[in-house]
């Protein structure tokens, strides 16, 4: 498997869709669908960028499979798996702000890396608001814009910037914040940036320390997973023998990975 051919059919696609769906955010944005509660939208632009990526995927390698948040399920042949997310942080899109991506990850199938069973092994994620491409490919590091980049390594848990996020029912975000209630006492401070893909990316390049977050889904995690790992994060799921995932994920240097995971043991 050529890693490198992936990471640049990622790249090439996360720029382009990501420069689409910037174009069209200065167009306007339209409510066209909402999913598991009236918060949780989609816009017109995450159906278009998920056809565009979709599309280039498919005419490069057509034996590939492609599962996406906007409800691609294309199987494949080839024992890879795109992984996506046309636009995380849709509702930062909706209003403007600049902390929305394209996530796209060349997955393989690994019962032994996350809960989902599949393991990133090319990845981008890119930000047009800011300009900002991180990738990874597996064994060779994380880059942003081509530099090499590394999550924050010696940070005590006491001055840890630790991100998180919440979901879109009332009775998930009240799960989230009882679990934050544990944890916001001894950290530095919290971000709720508002988009799981682009924290994971922030965090490979240590600007912040930690991210924790209960029910991500796939395409939020699979990119920013291998650029966090790749720039040096520890991932970690609820106890020590569940992997990370929708039940819980964990992301820091090796000590703040395990002291948020006994934080939030409960
Ligand atoms: C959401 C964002 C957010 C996270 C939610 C996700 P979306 O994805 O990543 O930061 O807290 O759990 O669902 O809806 O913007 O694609
Ligand atoms: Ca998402």
């Amino acid at each position: 498997m050529n890693t490198e051919e992936l990471v640049l059919l990622a790249t090439s696609i996360a720029k382009e869709v990501g420069t689409e769906i910037y174009r069209l955010r200065t167009a306007g944005v339209q409510v066209s669908d909402t999913k598991s509660s009236l918060n949780d939208i989609v816009t017109e632009a995450d159906k278009i960028a998920e056809r565009m990526i979709v599309e280039r995927i498919t005419q490069a390698r057509p034996d590939d499979a492609i599962y996406g948040e906007e409800g691609t399920r294309q199987s494949g042949t080839s024992g890879i798996t795109w992984v996506i997310d046309p636009i995380d942080g849709t509702v930062n899109y909706l209003y403007d702000l600049a902390a929305y991506c394209v996530s796209i990850a060349a997955c393989v199938e690994d019962e032994t890396a996350f809960e989902d069973g599949r393991r990133a092994v090319a990845a981008a994620v890119y930000n047009p608001k800011t300009g900002e491409l991180f990738y990874a490919t597996e064994g060779a590091g994380a880059f942003l814009n081509d530099e090499r980049i590394f999550v924050s390594k010696d940070t005590p848990l006491n001055q840890a910037l630790v991100a998180t996020g919440f979901g879109y029912t009332a009775e998930r975000r009240l799960e989230q914040i009882k679990l934050l209630s544990g944890v916001i006492a001894e950290i530095r401070d919290i971000r709720r940036i508002g988009t799981a893909a682009y924290d994971l990316c922030l965090l490979a390049a240590g600007r912040i320390d930690a991210y924790f977050e209960k029910g991500i889904k796939p395409w939020d995690w699979a990119a920013g997973a291998l650029i966090a790992r790749e720039a040096g994060a520890v991932l970690l799921g609820k106890t020590a023998t569940e992997l990370p995932g929708e039940t819980m994920f964990i992301a820091g240097n090796e000590l703040l990975a395990l002291n948020l995971q006994e934080l939030l043991a409960v």
